[in-house]
């Protein structure tokens, strides 16, 4: 792999400058962490052991293994990374080490392996979004929801969403911007100046620069990178006492400006943790009359917006009441939808009967779940892997120890205490119902309400975490 930005949450590993960056800061990392991030980045979806690490890293010379724990360490302490959660790398005890989060080759403008995993059951979705960036691309603006509980699939759909807009509509530019817990709650515009900053980076980010130069220049001084100085000192000038009405109105007519010949995708991902300045900007871009080839494509867990009394959800009510927006709801899957995906993960080998049944039965059908407890069972060797590949089910393990393995897993999954859920439970229930249109039409085997449900799966991910703890090594 040459130079590139290659993206994975909100960082981007920066190849030619031999740096990583959050957003527009600088983040401090030594250079051999640095260099293990790089190939575990490049190498993303698969076990790389530290016999490969170190051949990789430091050819020719005979280094301790355990030198590679100290640049783990450092390496999860910039991302905010946990050993017992991980959201980047995994340890794979005595073995090596994994990449698991999706990353993006922003110079290549392609999903990685690793972001292209199949998914199942979201044709109809991915349909329904193909017709919104069609209108896009006929100066229709668009602005789409994609929602759901958490793990449901909201990011999988979305890049699943992007890798075939980059193959079928090429002439479209994608930016995406990331919320962050936290963090983009508490900076004005977080997510929606990060997908920004990748246009102005990207193959036309002269024009874009231009543009925001002319029409936008309270936003294009957020980016002092950009500008040169005596230019960064006029726009501070001319900007002096802005309002969050003029960011508005300057980033609306800049946006038509620059989606007025090529469309543009935004991507803003987990919405529910966005600043209210983000909302506004949703809601002003939706309602301008003016036409433009933007689609903009917002994911967001309604329970959690709900429980925050963030104002998304009532934006998005209003939205949808005139017809200015759409929402796809994400359900979970159905039990032949596990079925298909385990086909898939088996490759050519037989899935052994009555698991599809199973897994669904104990992962209520949410994706994130069905994935995990797949892992757990090939982690306890229940199930037989061959290239990270599902391929059957030893005869002598047969499904008996399948059941009891998914039995007790879901006992402790399913039976997660929700304390104080009661009148919480209502207030869910009622503004989540609204936006989680036909979810009672799936055959989901719960039977508590989308907020005991929505904190089951929290308490799932503890305990899938604490399942996976015992394999992994003290790093
Ligand atoms: N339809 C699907 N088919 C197969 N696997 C899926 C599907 N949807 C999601 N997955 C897998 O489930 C896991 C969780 O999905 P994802 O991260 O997209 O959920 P999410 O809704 O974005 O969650 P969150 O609210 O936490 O952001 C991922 O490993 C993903 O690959
Ligand atoms: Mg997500």
């Amino acid at each position: 792999m040459g130079p590139a930005m290659i993206r994975f949450g909100s960082f981007r590993l920066d190849t030619a400058n031999q740096c990583l960056w959050r957003g527009e800061a600088r983040v401090a990392l030594t250079p051999k962490a640095f260099g293990v991030l790089r190939y575990l980045v490049e190498h993303p979806g698969r076990l790389v052991t530290h016999s490969e690490l170190l051949e990789a890293l430091w050819p020719a010379t005979y280094i301790e293994p355990g030198v590679l724990r100290k640049y783990i360490l450092e390496i999860r302490r910039v991302l905010g990374d946990r050993l017992d959660t991980p959201v980047f790398i995994e340890t794979l005890p005595k073995r090596g080490y994994q990449f698991v989060a999706s990353v993006i080759d922003e110079s290549a403008g392609m999903l990685s392996a690793a972001g292209t995993k199949r998914i199942v059951g979201r044709e109809p979705a991915l349909v329904e979004l193909g017709g919104y960036l069609s209108k896009a691309r006929r100066n229709e603006r668009q602005v789409v929801f994609i929602t759901g509980e958490a793990g449901i699939g909201k990011t999988a759909l979305a890049d699943e969403f992007q890798r075939r807009a980059r193959v079928d509509a090429p002439d479209v530019r994608i930016a995406r911007g990331q919320c962050v817990e936290g963090y983009g709650g508490t900076e004005a515009y977080y997510a929606v100046l990060e997908a920004l900053g990748q246009l102005c980076r990207g193959s036309e980010g002269e024009s874009v620069v231009q543009t925001l130069a002319a029409q936008a220049p309270t936003w294009l001084v957020q980016f002092p990178a950009l500008v040169k100085r005596e230019q960064r000192e006029m726009l501070q000038r001319e900007i002096l006492g802005a309002t969050r009405e003029r960011m508005l109105r300057e980033i609306g007519e800049a946006l038509e400006t620059i989606t007025s010949e090529k469309p543009l995708l935004l991507v803003l991902e987990d919405l529910h943790w966005a600043h209210a300045s983000t909302i506004d900007l949703i809601s002003a871009l939706a309602r301008r009359r003016a036409s433009g080839k933007l689609m903009l494509m917002g994911t967001y867990r309604p329970v959690d917006a709900t429980l925050a009394e963030h104002p998304l959800e009532a934006v998005k009510q209003d939205l949808l009441v005139h017809q200015l927006c759409h929402e796809i709801a994400l359900h979970p899957l159905e039990e032949s939808e596990v079925a298909e995906y385990l086909a898939i993960e088996a490759e050519a080998g037989a899935v052994p009967e009555g698991l599809a049944g199973l897994i669904y039965r104990h992962t209520e059908g949410n994706p994130l779940f069905m994935v995990a407890v797949l892992e757990h069972m090939q982690t306890r060797g229940l199930i037989a892997v061959a290239q990270r590949r599902l391929s059957g089910v030893p005869r002598r393990n047969g499904l008996g120890r399948l059941r009891v393995c998914a039995r007790a897993l879901s006992r402790s999954l399913l039976s997660a205490n929700c304390p104080g859920t009661q009148s919480a439970d209502a207030q869910a229930n009622g503004a989540v119902g609204r936006g989680t249109r036909g979810r009672s039409r799936r055959g989901s085997n719960c039977d508590g309400s989308p907020l005991r449900r929505g904190r089951r799966l929290a308490t799932c991910h503890q305990v899938l975490a604490a399942c996976g703890r015992d394999r992994r090594a003290a790093v």
